[in-house]
Protein backbone atom coordinates (compact mmCIF):
# COMPACT_ATOMS: atom_id res chain seq x y z
CA UNK A 1 0.00 0.00 0.00
CA UNK A 2 1.12 3.41 -0.70
CA UNK A 3 2.05 5.37 2.29
CA UNK A 4 0.08 8.89 2.93
CA UNK A 5 2.40 11.49 2.22
CA UNK A 6 3.15 9.48 -1.12
CA UNK A 7 -0.85 10.46 -2.63
CA UNK A 8 0.51 13.99 -1.70
CA UNK A 9 3.64 14.65 -3.78
CA UNK A 10 2.22 15.11 -7.34
CA UNK A 11 0.43 18.06 -5.75
CA UNK A 12 3.07 19.71 -3.60
CA UNK A 13 5.30 19.46 -6.70
CA UNK A 14 2.73 21.24 -8.81
CA UNK A 15 2.97 23.59 -6.00
CA UNK A 16 6.74 24.35 -6.26
CA UNK A 17 5.86 24.94 -10.20
CA UNK A 18 3.57 28.19 -9.08
CA UNK A 19 6.17 29.48 -6.90
CA UNK A 20 8.83 29.25 -9.56
CA UNK A 21 6.69 30.68 -12.02
CA UNK A 22 5.53 33.29 -9.53
CA UNK A 23 9.41 33.96 -8.59
CA UNK A 24 10.17 34.43 -12.26
CA UNK A 25 7.23 37.05 -12.64
CA UNK A 26 9.28 39.16 -10.13
CA UNK A 27 12.87 38.82 -11.95
CA UNK A 28 11.50 39.50 -15.32
CA UNK A 29 10.00 42.82 -13.75
CA UNK A 30 12.81 43.70 -11.83
CA UNK A 31 15.15 43.08 -14.52
CA UNK A 32 13.50 45.29 -16.88
CA UNK A 33 14.20 48.16 -14.31
CA UNK A 34 11.07 50.98 -15.88
CA UNK A 35 9.81 53.72 -14.20
CA UNK A 36 6.94 53.12 -12.19
CA UNK A 37 8.04 49.49 -11.78
CA UNK A 38 7.98 49.14 -8.25
CA UNK A 39 4.15 48.82 -7.76
CA UNK A 40 4.27 46.16 -10.24
CA UNK A 41 7.28 44.26 -8.41
CA UNK A 42 5.37 44.63 -5.18
CA UNK A 43 2.38 43.22 -6.52
CA UNK A 44 4.30 40.51 -7.89
CA UNK A 45 6.36 39.69 -4.82
CA UNK A 46 2.92 39.95 -2.67
CA UNK A 47 1.73 37.09 -4.86
CA UNK A 48 4.90 34.71 -4.68
CA UNK A 49 4.98 35.79 -0.86
CA UNK A 50 0.85 34.29 -0.72
CA UNK A 51 2.30 31.36 -2.46
CA UNK A 52 5.06 30.34 -0.66
CA UNK A 53 3.29 30.97 2.84
CA UNK A 54 0.75 28.30 1.52
CA UNK A 55 3.10 25.85 0.01
CA UNK A 56 5.07 26.22 3.61
CA UNK A 57 1.60 25.91 5.65
CA UNK A 58 0.41 23.51 3.44
CA UNK A 59 4.04 21.26 3.37
CA UNK A 60 4.46 21.35 7.62
CA UNK A 61 0.83 20.87 8.50
CA UNK A 62 -0.26 18.05 6.45
CA UNK A 63 2.71 16.97 3.98
CA UNK A 64 5.61 16.50 6.40
CA UNK A 65 3.22 15.55 9.21
CA UNK A 66 2.45 12.38 7.36
CA UNK A 67 6.24 11.77 6.35
CA UNK A 68 6.90 11.56 9.88
CA UNK A 69 4.02 9.65 10.78
CA UNK A 70 4.75 7.03 7.55
CA UNK A 71 9.00 6.79 8.37
CA UNK A 72 8.03 6.35 11.73
CA UNK A 73 5.26 3.58 10.92
CA UNK A 74 7.80 1.71 9.05
CA UNK A 75 9.95 1.82 11.33
CA UNK A 76 12.75 3.69 10.17
CA UNK A 77 15.18 6.48 11.88
CA UNK A 78 12.96 9.77 11.54
CA UNK A 79 16.08 12.13 12.52
CA UNK A 80 17.78 12.74 9.14
CA UNK A 81 13.69 13.61 8.54
CA UNK A 82 12.95 15.52 11.13
CA UNK A 83 16.71 17.39 10.38
CA UNK A 84 15.40 18.17 6.82
CA UNK A 85 12.52 20.10 7.96
CA UNK A 86 14.12 21.97 10.23
CA UNK A 87 16.27 23.11 7.45
CA UNK A 88 13.20 24.47 5.64
CA UNK A 89 12.24 26.57 8.71
CA UNK A 90 15.86 28.11 8.55
CA UNK A 91 15.63 29.06 5.36
CA UNK A 92 12.07 30.14 5.57
CA UNK A 93 13.38 32.66 8.26
CA UNK A 94 15.77 33.91 5.65
CA UNK A 95 13.08 34.62 2.81
CA UNK A 96 10.42 35.98 5.35
CA UNK A 97 13.23 38.72 6.25
CA UNK A 98 13.79 39.13 2.88
CA UNK A 99 10.26 40.17 2.68
CA UNK A 100 10.04 42.36 5.25
CA UNK A 101 12.62 44.13 4.28
CA UNK A 102 10.89 44.94 1.15
CA UNK A 103 7.34 45.30 2.57
CA UNK A 104 6.32 48.39 0.15
CA UNK A 105 6.89 49.71 -3.58
CA UNK A 106 9.09 52.80 -2.02
CA UNK A 107 11.36 49.81 -0.36
CA UNK A 108 12.08 47.89 -3.44
CA UNK A 109 12.22 51.17 -5.55
CA UNK A 110 14.58 52.40 -3.68
CA UNK A 111 17.53 50.54 -4.67
CA UNK A 112 16.05 48.15 -7.56
CA UNK A 113 19.16 46.65 -8.58
CA UNK A 114 20.31 45.28 -4.93
CA UNK A 115 16.39 43.80 -4.55
CA UNK A 116 16.78 42.01 -8.04
CA UNK A 117 19.69 40.36 -6.91
CA UNK A 118 18.81 39.68 -3.08
CA UNK A 119 15.79 38.30 -4.56
CA UNK A 120 17.82 36.26 -7.16
CA UNK A 121 19.24 34.84 -4.34
CA UNK A 122 16.80 34.46 -2.32
CA UNK A 123 15.28 32.50 -5.72
CA UNK A 124 18.48 30.52 -5.94
CA UNK A 125 18.33 29.11 -2.20
CA UNK A 126 14.61 28.15 -2.89
CA UNK A 127 15.27 26.18 -6.06
CA UNK A 128 17.97 24.29 -4.16
CA UNK A 129 15.65 23.61 -1.49
CA UNK A 130 12.95 22.33 -3.77
CA UNK A 131 15.19 20.38 -5.48
CA UNK A 132 16.77 18.49 -2.77
CA UNK A 133 12.99 17.78 -1.91
CA UNK A 134 12.00 16.40 -4.91
CA UNK A 135 15.17 13.85 -5.50
CA UNK A 136 15.05 13.23 -1.60
CA UNK A 137 12.36 13.15 1.52
CA UNK A 138 9.54 13.25 -0.97
CA UNK A 139 9.66 10.27 -2.27
CA UNK A 140 10.77 8.12 0.95
CA UNK A 141 9.09 4.61 0.84
CA UNK A 142 6.85 5.91 -2.27
FE1 LIG B 1 8.58 22.47 -0.78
Amino acid sequence: MKHAHCQEVPNIISQHKVLLESADDVLDLASTREDGESELIYNALSSFAISLKSHIEFENNEFYSKLLQDVQDSAEDTAHVKEFIEEMGRIADVVFAFLDRYDSPQKIGGDIDRFGKDFGRIVGILILRMESEETSVYFIDC
